[in-house]
């Protein structure tokens, strides 16, 4: 994510939040896009902040992937998801503020993260999981890079062109377990070692229907003028109808929809799929925007 974007929510944070006294809160858990990191006072760190001048005493996690600001940064690009999401697990796993459960809310690519981890990780619970922008039937293609990574960002997007599912650059490049080709299907339901698992393109895991169905709500929000993210439908777990790139299909018109092989459906049916959307490019909103519509699901 390009922490610019995040200036205009920087510039809102003097502006104090509603007062309340007490300290029920459910802590909320973050997981910072690409590019970005857990503690960039322009992004994420503004974000924390903000959370937490609106809802008092309430614990917020933002997560660091490694130790420190630099690993955490590189491992938005270069780190196994698969590996990434087990050290997340562990860490809520060993957090006892956590114990009685969490929201989540995942950036860009944090989401789709953060939802394999309500898949794989039960406990402690996630409650409410947000995603800001994520892209949960992965992305064709990089059409503009975020910020000051956009050298790093062009050669990953060569990278791709090249050979998204050989194994070497499955295993080393982040964007790479989330991209999705629709025009070699074959390929992406058996190489895509991140996505395509999580998503149950090769068998259905039970487990991870059963635990995403665990959720009280999963909020999915896209940004109308997004443009990082392509097809922009994945924000809503849409994609490209297979075998070419231009028409695409809602999740509620996909197989995976269509055969429940996640839980999507019956979720739906139960009210717990909440669809946002907002005018603006991939992560921009206003504080006043994030407090209307993002702050009752944290409360
Ligand atoms: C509220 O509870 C959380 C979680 O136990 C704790 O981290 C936080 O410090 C508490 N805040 C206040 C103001 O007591
Ligand atoms: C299903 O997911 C669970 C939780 O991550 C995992 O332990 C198990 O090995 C998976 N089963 C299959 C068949 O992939």
């Amino acid at each position: 994510m390009d922490p610019r974007l995040f200036i205009g929510v920087g510039a809102f944070l003097l502006i104090s939040g509603s007062a309340r006294g007490s300290n029920d809160t459910t802590p909320l858990v973050i997981w910072h896009g690409m590019g970005d990191n857990c503690c960039n006072p322009l992004s994420m760190g503004a974000i924390k902040k903000m959370v937490e001048e609106e809802v008092p005493g309430i614990y917020v996690l933002s997560l660091m992937i490694g130790k420190t600001v630099v690993q955490d940064t590189e491992s938005g690009f270069f780190k196994d998801v698969n590996e990434q999401v087990s050290f997340v697990c562990e860490k809520l796993a060993q957090d006892p503020k956590l114990k009685a459960g969490y929201n989540a809310m995942g950036f860009s690519q944090g989401a789709q993260f953060l939802r394999a981890v309500a898949q794989r990780c039960p406990n402690p619970p996630m409650k409410t999981l947000i995603s800001v922008g994520g892209q949960h039937q992965g992305v064709y293609g990089l059409p503009r890079c975020p910020g000051e990574s956009s050298h790093i960002c062009d050669w990953i997007r060569k990278k791709l062109n090249s050979g998204a599912y050989t194994d070497a650059i499955q295993k080393h490049l982040v964007q790479a377990q989330y991209w999705h080709d629709p025009l070699n299907d074959d390929l992406y339901k058996q190489h895509s070692l991140f996505l395509a698992d999580i998503n149950q393109e090769r068998v259905v895991n039970q487990t991870y229907k059963k635990n995403l169905m665990l959720l009280e709500k999963f909020v999915m929000v896209k940004f109308l003028q997004d443009s990082v993210v392509d097809p922009v439908d994945s924000e809503w777990f849409g994609f490209f109808v297979t075998g070419q790139a231009e028409k695409t299909e809602t999740l509620q018109e996909s197989a995976l929809y269509k055969e429940d092989r996640l839980g999507l459906a019956e979720m739906d049916k139960a009210g717990k799929l909440v669809f946002l959307a907002t005018d603006g490019d991939h992560l921009q909103f206003s504080r006043e925007w994030f407090n209307a519509k993002l702050l009752p699901y944290i409360r």
